[in-house]
């Protein structure tokens, strides 16, 4: 089983596994309503954001790791400013997720570090496709999937009960095939 380099530099910016001393950090964003508006979750409380660091922390440790929620740090000043994930959901298939404190917003960090993670995931875990879910008010992030060149593939009406409400969820999706299709001219991806 293939795992991930971390971390994972990007232009701006550098992808690493969370530790312990992150959770103020991730108890800041997620804590945010703005944050969590179209997330399952959220926003969370001190306890919460425990659990789930917990969890997270775990994850670190199976072997094979499946796993790979990642901490996105601004190099320079050492500030955690999101997070971001790679998840497998079946052999071969894995989830791209990503959120950001909202003072960092409209700075093109989460297209950086979704590019990163398309490549990151294609080349060192060897994924046949990436897929993503997001909500389908969320024209943000839909922005970005569209940005970095995943294909709109469905529309899950009723996707999923969270937060009191139905959510209807688009499925983005990009196979590895159309991945090393639009590499860049002249360029080889594999
Ligand atoms: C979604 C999110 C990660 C985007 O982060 P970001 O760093 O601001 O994204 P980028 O700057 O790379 O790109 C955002 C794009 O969306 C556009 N955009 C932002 N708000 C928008 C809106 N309300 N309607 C339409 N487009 C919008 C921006 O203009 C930009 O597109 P452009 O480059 O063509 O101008 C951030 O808003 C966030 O953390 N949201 C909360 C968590 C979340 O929803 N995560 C995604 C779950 S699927």
């Amino acid at each position: 089983m293939r795992t991930l380099h971390l971390p994972l530099p990007t232009a701006r910016l550098r992808l690493r596994d969370f530790t312990g001393e992150d959770f103020a950090a991730v108890q800041a964003y997620s804590a945010d309503p703005r944050v969590t508006r179209y997330l399952f979750f959220g926003p969370r409380d001190a306890e919460a954001t425990a659990d789930y660091l917990e969890g997270l922390l775990a994850s670190q440790r199976e072997t094979p790791r499946t796993r790979f929620e990642l901490a996105i740090e601004e190099p320079g000043s050492g500030r955690v400013i999101g997070a971001c994930d790679l998840s497998m959901i079946e052999h071969g298939v894995f989830d791209l997720g990503y959120m950001l404190g909202s003072g960092d917003w409209g700075r093109g960090y989460a297209t950086e570090v979704a590019l990163a993670l398309l490549e990151a995931g294609f080349q060192q875990l060897n994924a046949a496709r990436i897929i993503s879910t997001v909500d389908v008010n969320n024209r943000a992030s839909i922005r970005v999937l569209e940005k970095i060149g995943m294909r709109w593939e469905a529309i899950f009406r009723k996707h999923r009960r969270a937060k009191n409400r139905w959510w209807d969820c688009h499925l983005y999706v990009l196979p590895r095939e159309v991945w090393l299709a639009q590499a860049a001219p002249g360029g080889q991806r594999d």
